[in-house]
């Protein structure tokens, strides 16, 4: 286990290359196996994500090859297995799994889904969508069964509008007999790619990045190939960096349309951010004033950033109040960035930070994914070093953190974690 090591004060000038979008990749991998033949996908991010999914296809017979950024599925030996649990924990997007077994096999076995501890995370609306479509759902001993004699399409309402059971649901309706109806779907980029996917395989798909989706289900699914859109978290949080440390910071592969509610935002706040084409670029702000923000679904402020952009706050002049109305407790990074020094409260589903205060290197602790993206950032604006455990989190969702950083002119290293670091880590 290592630690990951900021040196604090360093400014940031030059270009970053932003990879393919986590929460797309995690989605199309499982969608994969529902093709006849090979699937090859590329602007595939390096992230421990991945490499989980593509070993849990390799478990149940899939052929994978990976390439640089590009992945071959051949999803021809799969077989209708149940799911190593140890492999599914690792990842709450094992969830993709079932909608996806489900279509292709009619049934799945799978353990409950992990990844980070956000507050509570049900899965009640994936079960309504593939229990609608006619599959029975039963918890068996902490792992959940599918199975369904046939799959029928169905007219499916989600009561909470949720991007995981839209893109499940789309998994199982592609396969099912007649039409699917989605309706209050979510509509974040991540689930137009994987609708572009599944008709690039041949399925019909209508309205996905509308509330209203609409599937006419086919027999049969054919390989094709892939390009995953940017990562338009990755690219926020390289923006936000760089709002806080840069000068002149181009983000290179961007859509900037997926980034609007943030650049919005930054505007108000006074960064100065021009985008042109598939770059961002950040240039030196005068000064930086508080705001408002309240997390929402696409295509409000991403609930993703909401970590991120906390640490700017920090900087930022005067008095900002941030609310997340899409994970109540999604607040595990403010204890650590007190730690740093920050001035913040945090009451319900709202933390009110005290800007303008100048941070310190300080021993933290990254709690998930977006926590780690968040103390990274503080690091880079404090005075010394800030140590910063759990990087593991980090792992799952920025491919080549410190090096893209490094570039920039970020100075930032890992080291082993001492045995008693380890303990303290293990027990917390
Ligand atoms: N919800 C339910 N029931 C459900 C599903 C969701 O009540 O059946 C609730 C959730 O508890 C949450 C809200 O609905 O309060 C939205 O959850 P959603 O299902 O949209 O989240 P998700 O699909 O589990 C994805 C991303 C998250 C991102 C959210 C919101 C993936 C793999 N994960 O999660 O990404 O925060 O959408 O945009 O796509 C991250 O990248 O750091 C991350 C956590």
């Amino acid at each position: 286990m290592e630690k990951l090591m900021v040196e604090g004060g360093h400014p940031l000038t030059g270009e970053v290359q932003i990879g393919g979008a986590k929460n797309s990749a995690v989605a199309l991998i499982p969608a994969a196996l529902l093709a006849d033949s090979p699937v090859r996908i590329d602007n595939l991010p390096n992230i421990s994500d991945v490499e989980v999914l593509s070993d849990l296809l390799t478990h149940i017979g899939g052929h994978v090859t990976q390439k640089g950024d590009e992945i071959t599925i051949d999803p021809r030996g799969i077989k209708p297995m149940p799911l190593p649990n140890g492999r599914v924990k690792q990842m709450r997007a094992s969830y993709y799994m079932m909608g996806a077994m489900l279509g292709k096999f009619k049934k799945a076995a799978i353990g409950l889904p992990g990844g980070c501890n956000l507050g509570p995370r049900p899965i009640d609306q994936h079960i309504k969508g593939f229990e609608a479509l006619g599959a029975v759902v039963t918890n068996e001993q902490g792992s959940i069964y599918l199975r369904a004699k046939e799959l029928v399409g169905a007219r499916i309402y989600l009561d909470v509008v949720s991007v995981g059971a839209t893109i499940n649901i789309m998994l199982a309706a592609v396969k099912a007999k007649g039409k699917t109806i989605i309706e209050n779907a979510a509509k974040e980029p991540e689930i137009i790619d994987v609708a572009t996917l599944l008709s690039s395989m041949g399925a019909d798909i209508k309205g996905a990045g509308t509330d209203v989706i609409r599937i006419e289900g086919k027999e049969q699914l054919k390989g094709c190939g892939h390009s995953i859109i940017p990562d338009r978290i990755e690219a926020g949080t390289y923006i936000i960096a760089a709002a806080c440390m840069g000068t002149d910071v181009k983000i290179k592969n961007v859509i900037p349309d997926h980034l609007e509610s943030l650049i919005a935002k930054l505007d108000e706040m006074g960064v100065n951010v021009q985008s042109d084409d598939d770059v961002i670029i950040v240039e030196k702000s005068k000064q930086i004033t508080g705001a408002d923000i309240k997390t929402l679904v696409h295509p409000g402020f991403p609930t993703d950033l909401q970590q991120p952009v906390t640490s700017l706050l920090v900087k930022a002049k005067g008095t900002s109040i941030i609310t997340d109305t899409i994970y109540n407790a999604r607040f595990k990074h403010i204890d650590e960035l007190r730690r740093m020094g920050a001035d913040i409260k945090v009451e319900g589903r709202s933390a009110m930070i005290n800007g303008g205060k100048r941070l310190e290197g300080a021993r933290v602790k990254a709690s998930d994914l977006r926590a780690g993206a968040a103390l990274v950032i503080a690091g880079l604006m404090a005075n010394g070093v800030t140590e910063i455990t759990g990087v593991h989190h980090i792992d799952r969702g920025y491919e080549s953190l410190e090096e893209k950083l490094k570039g920039l002119g970020a100075k930032l290293w890992r080291e082993p974690l001492s045995h008693e670091e380890q303990e303290q880590l293990k027990s917390s």
